[in-house]
């Protein structure tokens, strides 16, 4: 048997090898494995969840390099990452609220809690502030559906919240990261 030396095969060689230098070493052996089945790119999201698991975030360098040893397009991976809810595609914030928008919080107003928090942290769901401080994400149901709306701040519940708590909740977290000067 002949090694092929051609410039393209060459190319290829280290662009895959960067790619798994990108990625921790278990979702490498993940996508290893992954591609002994018949259908590789039918394991993708267990890859993202894995990678995510590893990494905190799927960030674009490394669904970059999922694509590219897995074999499926990078437009395919992002469409993927973007598309579900439980991907995170920047690290999290010191504080993760998890904000209820299951149909009891619904019910009793969750949509006005959402829209509230995304005005006073200037993020959308699924987004982390610039700071590096919040991150606010969307859950399906807290099991507290009694107490709605309901939302959490990392382990800390909160129940029966109304929009015009939010300043007052997000100030509380904030002094608490900065203290304010006296
Ligand atoms: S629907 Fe919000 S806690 Fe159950």
């Amino acid at each position: 048997m002949t090694t092929c030396t051609c410039r393209q095969h060459d190319n290829q060689a280290t662009v895959e090898a960067a790619a798994r230098a990108a990625l921790p070493p278990a979702v490498v052996a993940r996508i290893a494995q992954a591609l002994t089945k018949e259908y590789p790119a039918g394991e993708l999201i267990a890859v993202l969840h894995l990678l995510q698991g590893e990494t905190g975030f799927l960030g674009r360098e490394q669904m970059d390099a999922v694509a590219q040893l897995l074999g499926v397009p990078a437009a395919k991976v992002s469409g993927v990452a973007t598309f579900y809810h439980f991907f995170r595609l920047q690290p999290a914030g010191r504080f993760q609220i998890n904000v209820c928008t299951g149909t009891a919080c619904y019910v009793k107003g969750a949509d006005k809690v959402v829209a509230k928090l995304e005005e006073e942290l200037g993020i959308k769901l699924g987004e982390t502030t610039s700071d590096g401080l919040f991150s606010l994400v969307q859950a399906r149901c807290l099991g507290m559906c009694g107490l709605s709306p309901v939302l959490m701040v990392n382990d800390e519940v909160y129940q029966r919240v109304a929009p015009d708590d939010i300043p007052k909740l997000i100030k509380q977290y904030t002094d608490q990261a900065r203290p304010p000067v006296r």
